[in-house]
């Protein structure tokens, strides 16, 4: 059994195997050891008060039984001295000087993407999960999860780090502490959250933060080597919305691991703005202004891998116009004494899927990765630099993200279809001055989409907020490589967050429309919207060019937030749409044909459409709210009709 030596005024305080291990501490933050084993939880003593804070952390050090205990600091040095120790140690490779300070890892081929089928909410009552979820009661899934966390870092450091969702001392903001035996997620949460001593002080005696326990479950017997991407076969992202806790074990992938963001920001989150009357959304945020300096900001929820970033980046084609990013990928909002929604991007820096990215699907991406950033799973060039499908001309050859050999004619890819890139959010050229700001900004409209080969226009707009609150539950999408499963099939993604809603997406869907309730008036809610980049002509090509084009559609979505009634739209059986000529296309070269596909309401297609959202809605029984049958017999009525 472990046993807690009482410290001397000078000596810290350890755990040890037996009392013959005894262990003296000379210096805060060293560690001397006179037998084989230790820890610190003085370290944190003396960083904070937070009893519950140690409590939990002492808790966690008993199970998991690392060597060390390391309480992050969240400086560049901490930062310096990770990346050195895992560059020495081959994990990370240093990449060449044109990209100071940045690195490539490679992952465990099994590790590459976010494990929806292991993930679980765990509520007391199964329906307040939802069947959008896996569920397994709490004190199930502790008594499964304890003998994986029995000694999972025996062997590695524990490393403790307080961080903060959103701008310290935001109204809007968060807190969280990370426990993991992870570096790399170390050096990647620095980047993503703004973490280390700041928040402990924040935090101070009586804060509450989310507990969030993360191990590779990989312990490390005495004298082995360790791999380059330690990781576990059996893999559980746990989610504790009633306790507001979060348990990952067994990958080291972001979205599984860096449990700042999909596991804090939206599955317990959500479920903490359920309680607390706000919203918790996958959406990038960004600003836009006219040319005649009227600003307005615009979130935007699309699936994993629906070219967020890119959006929230854009640069305009149409003169005059400017986008600013706020955020990319997570969208908190909460009401201000005014009624309005106002939001702040809860990260501190992009987890990006790489291909695709180049100088001209998204400049300013390239420019913020070009320093200080961890890329992940893609190919090293000879010269050390990174590239991946999409960037442009291939290196003559390369390593791949297997760590193999690779040249064009391999006939693979070869940088993974998810790997990623971690860079600081304030790398970004085109941020928006305000992306920092603790009061958040005030959302215009809101933006809903999906990867639509077919049925679905390039935009429409909600009659109202219930009618927009049924399109995001509408919300359907092609999967892409962001998550396991076969990529191209459709699926419903209410409000692009399937996988990420922490609770009964029918009781969401209530939330939702009940936003109209907290508001002191209707007219300060967001207006609603729905795009669709991807539509397709019958030889299978875009019909849409995207990127900096969809400004256009941002510009008449801007405009519709300052229409009065129908100016600049016609009503159709599913939404408003433009009016002939209302959507900016001079200088565009696209054809009459294409335009006119792209609005095409085919009425049996939309009528399949309403069918399997029926089909998908009644799995939430009682839980369903009456008004999205309303809306769904409303549509059909309109589609009947047309
Ligand atoms: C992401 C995702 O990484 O949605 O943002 O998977
Ligand atoms: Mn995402």
């Amino acid at each position: 059994m472990y046993k807690l030596i009482k410290p001397s005024t000078t000596a810290l305080s350890y755990y040890s195997k037996s009392s013959s291990h005894l262990l003296v501490g000379v210096q805060q933050n060293q560690f001397v050891s006179a037998g084989k084993r230790f820890f610190s939880i003085d370290q944190l003593k003396q960083q904070t008060k937070n009893q519950k804070l140690i409590n939990w952390v002492e808790e966690q050090a008993k199970l998991c039984q690392p060597d060390k205990i390391h309480i992050c600091d969240g400086t560049e040095e901490e930062f310096h001295r990770l990346t050195n120790d895992l560059v020495d140690q081959g994990v990370l490779t240093k990449l060449n000087s044109k990209r100071p300070n940045s690195f490539l890892a490679r992952s465990d081929p099994n590790d590459v993407a976010r494990v929806e089928s292991r993930t679980y909410i765990c509520t007391k009552n199964k329906d307040d999960a939802g069947p959008n979820n896996n569920w397994m009661a709490p004190n199930d899934m502790k008594e499964t999860l304890k003998p994986l966390f029995n000694g999972s870092m025996k062997g590695r450091t524990m490393y403790v780090m307080p961080y903060s969702m959103g701008p310290l001392g935001s109204p809007i903001s968060h807190i969280g502490v990370q426990i993991t035996d992870s570096p790399f997620v170390v050096a990647n949460m620095k980047i993503m959250t703004r973490m280390g001593q700041q928040v402990l002080d924040k935090l101070g005696a009586n804060g509450t933060f989310v507990p969030c326990l993360h191990s590779v479950g990989a312990p490390l017997a005495k004298g082995e080597k360790d791999s380059l991407w330690p990781c576990n076969p059996t893999k559980y992202i746990v989610h504790y919305p009633e306790e507001r806790a979060i348990v990952s074990f067994g990958s080291g992938y972001g979205g599984n691991a860096l449990l700042g963001k999909k596991c804090f920001s939206l599955r317990i989150a959500s479920s903490m703005a359920k309680e607390d009357g706000w919203l918790a959304e996958h959406m990038l945020i960004l600003g836009i202004t006219s040319p005649k300096g009227e600003k307005k900001y615009i979130a935007a929820a699309f699936p994993s891998a629906c070219g967020k970033t890119n959006l929230a980046m854009m640069t305009p084609t149409i003169p005059g116009w400017t986008v600013e990013t706020v955020g990319d990928d997570i969208c908190w909002m909460k009401f201000g004494p005014d009624g309005k929604l106002y939001a702040i991007n809860p990260e501190n820096g992009f987890f990006g899927v790489a291909p695709g990215t180049s100088t001209s699907s998204n400049p300013n991406a390239l420019k913020a990765i070009n320093r200080n950033t961890i890329f992940t799973n893609v190919a090293l060039t000879p010269d050390n630099d990174v590239w991946w499908e999409g960037l442009g001309t291939a290196p003559q050859k390369a390593i791949d993200w297997t760590g193999k050999e690779w040249t064009p004619a391999s006939g693979r890819p070869a940088a993974h279809p998810n790997s990623r890139f971690t860079a600081p959010v304030s790398q970004c050229p085109s941020i928006d001055p305000k992306w920092n700001d603790p009061q958040g900004v005030p959302i215009s409209a809101i933006i809903f989409g999906g990867r639509r080969a077919s049925t679905v226009p390039l935009v429409y707009q909600a009659f109202d907020w219930r009618h927009g609150t049924f399109m995001g539950a509408s919300t359907a999408s092609e999967l892409t490589a962001a998550a396991e499963g076969s990529v191209g099939t459709l699926r419903h993604d209410p409000f692009a967050m399937l996988p990420f809603c922490g609770y009964n997406m029918g009781d969401y869907f209530t939330h939702w429309l009940s936003m109209e309730q907290r508001t002191n008036s209707a007219k300060n809610l967001p207006k609603i919207f729905y795009v669709n980049w991807f539509r397709k002509n019958k030889q299978g090509k875009f019909l849409w060019p995207g990127f900096g084009e969809n400004s256009r559609v941002l510009k008449w979505i801007f405009e519709r937030c300052n229409a009065k009634g129908e100016e600049g739209a016609q009503i159709a059986p599913i939404g408003y749409i433009p009016e002939q000529d209302s959507l900016d296309v001079k200088g565009l070269d696209i054809s009459k044909d294409n335009l006119r596909e792209l609005f095409t309401i085919d009425k049996k297609e939309w009528l399949n459409d309403l069918s399997s959202m029926k089909k998908y809605c009644s799995q939430f029984g009682p839980r369903l709210p009456k008004e999205i049958n309303n809306q769904m017999s409303d549509l059909e009525k309109r589609l009947l009709d047309y």
